[in-house]
């Protein structure tokens, strides 16, 4: 049986370290030693042993708040790709779950992009170049799933991680995705998050959830056609009817799309308006309207 293990003697440590250094650093002729950082102290670190005992992979996570970093992620070549890698990602990312994390990122080798992939983590950009010759793709995986999202729960995934990495106040603002059917969107926040000094919600932070309520449709609906499209807001207005006193959610339907997004199929911006209402524990207390436009994608 293959077991993780927490290495805590000096020798496991040392044995760790030595698999590190081994898996890691000997084969772009780095000395022992480079395999450590200042992290290691306060990080965690997992090992996997085979059934006799011997140190077969190793990995570290690194717990700063919110998110939690994996690094230092290699297995000896002669156990690959029979689901052990994968394995020791899942440990990783139950420890981090235990530490209420709510984002595990990590900076991954070209050639390992696609097994985090697998793994379900997103690339979202470029990372560092290590050694000043082996450039490192960005990755993250959101630990916060939306359970009750029925239709196209990945997406939805997809676009909340997007957001929280692109959009941070989104995430400071509580939004959470709350209902997806194909139609129609629903964009739910922090009430208390969000509050002013009458206690009610914040008429800037109303109109940013209209706004991303919106945003967030139109994301999906591209996907849904297969499009690529940048989407800004052009122009917005917004009614407030009542304050908002108890969980807002903005909704939003899809009105004119998907014909409003056919441009992009010919290069060309797709310009539409969105109507976006803002419920307050069920009642209406707010309607935005928002003329989006989204052009495509630039040629790089
Ligand atoms: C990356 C690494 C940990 C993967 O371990 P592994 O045990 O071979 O991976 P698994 O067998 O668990 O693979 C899980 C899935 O990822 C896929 N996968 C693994 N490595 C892959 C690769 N290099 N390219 C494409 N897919 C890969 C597998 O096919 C499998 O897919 P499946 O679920 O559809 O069957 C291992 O190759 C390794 O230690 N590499 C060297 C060190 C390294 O690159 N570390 C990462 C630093 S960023």
């Amino acid at each position: 049986m293959y077991r993780v293990v927490t290495p805590e003697t000096e020798s496991e440590l040392n044995a760790y370290y030595q698999l590190r250094w081994e898996l890691l650093r000997k084969p772009f002729n780095l000395p022992l030693g480079s395999e450590r950082d200042e992290y290691d102290s306060v990080a965690l670190h997992r090992m996997m042993l085979d059934p006799d005992g011997r140190p077969i992979a190793v990995g570290r996570l690194f717990v700063g708040g919110d998110e939690a970093q994996i690094r230092f992620m290699g297995l000896l070549p002669e156990y690959r790709g029979q689901g052990l890698g994968a394995r020791m990602v899942e440990d990783l990312e139950a420890l981090a779950r235990s530490e209420k994390v709510k984002r595990l990122v990590m900076n991954a080798r070209q050639e390992a992009v696609e097994f985090y992939r697998k793994c379900g983590f997103l690339e979202v950009g470029e990372g560092p170049v290590s050694f000043g010759r082996i450039p490192h793709r960005q990755m993250i995986k959101s630990l916060a799933p939306l359970q009750t999202i029925q239709y196209r729960p990945e997406w939805c995934q997809d676009l909340a991680t997007r957001w929280s990495r692109g959009i941070p106040i989104s995430e400071k603002m509580g939004m959470q995705i709350t209902h997806y059917d194909g139609h129609s969107f629903h964009l739910g926040a922090n009430l208390a998050a969000n509050l002013n000094v009458h206690d009610t919600m914040f008429a800037g932070s109303i109109y940013s959830q209209c706004v991303l309520a919106g945003w967030g449709l139109i994301w999906l609906q591209l996907k849904e056609l297969g499009l690529l499209g940048d989407t800004v807001l052009a122009e917005g207005s917004i009614r407030y009817y009542r304050p908002v006193k108890a969980s807002p959610e903005a909704r939003v339907a899809r009105e004119g799309m998907p014909a409003a997004l056919l441009p992009l199929r010919n290069n060309e911006s797709a310009r539409f308006q969105l109507s976006v209402q803002l419920y307050s524990g069920g009642k209406l207390a707010a309607e935005f309207t928002g003329k989006y436009v989204v052009q495509p994608p630039k040629k790089r």
